[in-house]
């Protein structure tokens, strides 16, 4: 039989949404390569308490399993900690067959869920940081406003007596966990997946994530697990996640270099290999990668940025400027905020070559270190020395 309610702890279950088949999130701004889920909880003490929803595609399956497993009649709040629609789009159908029950969320919530459901006659309890809802059994829901992690609306939830913090977003990853648990979850893409959220969604707002730990830390609750609504649920050492976001948020850097370009003619390709070649002479140690940008995904391209102290960005001058894939990589590099990283430009050009002037002028108004050295060849590179491909990797990695 199909489990519809699975156990987390003592009388907290998970009801949520494994979505094997989501490929892409946010429209098609973030790749999912190994599906998703959408985690809701249920909490089943004196009171009868749902932690969020799925996402409204799931809202009759969500719904059908909700009164499998729960008088509906019996359920005293909801708690939305985050009005995004993949948590709060099954609020509707809820609201629909329990439209007395009372909505618990921070007062940007209300304003998210009414702005996209109306919903003006539900009944909201608004709540801050450090107020809190008697669940009975001696047990408390404790709320923290986790305000732009990652939207103005976001709040976790922590269980005292299980010790179970519903962290939403925070803490989740984009991937089906058939087990739920982390410990049953593939480690390698577990940590791949858990990186890859915080680089594409979260960098933007590393110092607020970096102060809200030093928050949450110091409120010296004990852990036992954080179960947020995405994918894996931490159970084994769940305070790893936390210990690795506070190093994401600290201008995280490994040794490494990423090398980004688009080529008309395969002149600039050229270059991009030959900067990973003498990269590879010079530093042996420092990890390089290299990236077409149209052949490969935005976002594990991001995730290698994220991970690198410096990065390499080519492309040749077309129409007097760079081309349109390079400057709408660039875009979503500068909307992700990276500091403390060093940036060099490369491309080929047969008449005018603008293109290394636009890629320094587009990289450091995206926060990069650009440095002076750079590599414009006319036509194509035909000689086998070019003095600056020494030049550009010592000025990035030396
Ligand atoms: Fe911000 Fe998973 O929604």
């Amino acid at each position: 039989m199909k489990r519809i309610k699975r156990q987390i702890k003592n009388n907290v279950s998970w009801i949520g949404y494994i979505d094997w088949e989501l490929e892409t999130f946010h429209g098609d701004d973030y790749s999912i390569s190994h599906g998703s889920s959408q985690n809701a909880y249920l909490i089943e003490e004196e009171k009868t308490v749902l932690v969020d929803t799925v996402w409204q595609p799931h809202d009759t399956v969500f719904m059908d399993n909700l009164k499998k497993v729960v008088d509906l009649n019996k359920l005293d709040y909801v708690v939305i900690n985050h009005g995004e629609v993949d948590h709060s789009g099954a609020l509707p159908a809820l609201m629909k067959e329990r439209p007395d029950l009372t909505i618990i969320c921070t007062k940007n919530a209300l304003s998210s869920l009414q702005g996209q459901y109306g919903g003006e006659d539900w009944n909201y309890h608004v709540v801050k940081t450090g107020d809190s809802l008697d669940v009975g059994n001696g047990k408390q829901l404790v709320f923290v406003e986790m305000r732009m992690l990652h939207w103005p609306d976001s709040m976790a939830a922590y269980l005292t007596g299980d010790n179970i913090l519903f962290s939403n977003d925070a803490f989740g990853q984009h991937y089906a966990v058939d087990g739920l648990f982390n410990d049953l979850a593939d480690q390698c893409l577990l940590e791949a997946e858990a990186i890859k959220y915080y680089a594409n969604i979260l960098t933007p707002f590393s110092p607020l994530v970096a102060a809200k730990i030093k928050e949450v830390v110091g409120l010296n609750l004990p852990i036992d697990i954080i179960a947020p609504s995405h994918g894996a649920i931490w159970r084994d050492n769940p305070l790893q996640i936390i210990e690795k976001y506070a190093a994401w948020a600290d201008d995280y850097q490994e040794d490494r270099l990423t090398i980004v370009y688009d080529t008309m003619w395969e002149g600039t390709t050229e270059l991009a290999h030959r900067l990973a070649a003498e990269a590879v002479r010079a530093y042996p140690d420092t990890r390089v990668s290299v990236f077409n940008i149209s052949k490969s995904d935005k976002n594990d391209i991001m995730t290698e940025v994220f991970r690198s102290r410096a990065i390499a960005v080519g492309s040749p001058t077309v129409g007097n400027d760079i081309l349109s894939s390079v400057a709408g990589w660039i875009h979503f590099l500068k909307s992700l905020k990276f500091k403390n990283k060093k940036a060099a430009a490369f491309g080929c050009y047969g008449w005018s070559g603008e293109s290394i002037k636009k890629l320094k002028e587009k990289l450091a108004d995206a926060g990069f270190d650009v440095v002076d050295p750079s590599l414009r060849v006319q036509w194509k590179a035909r000689t086998d020395e070019l003095p600056e491909v020494k030049e550009i990797i010592g000025a990035l990695l030396g």
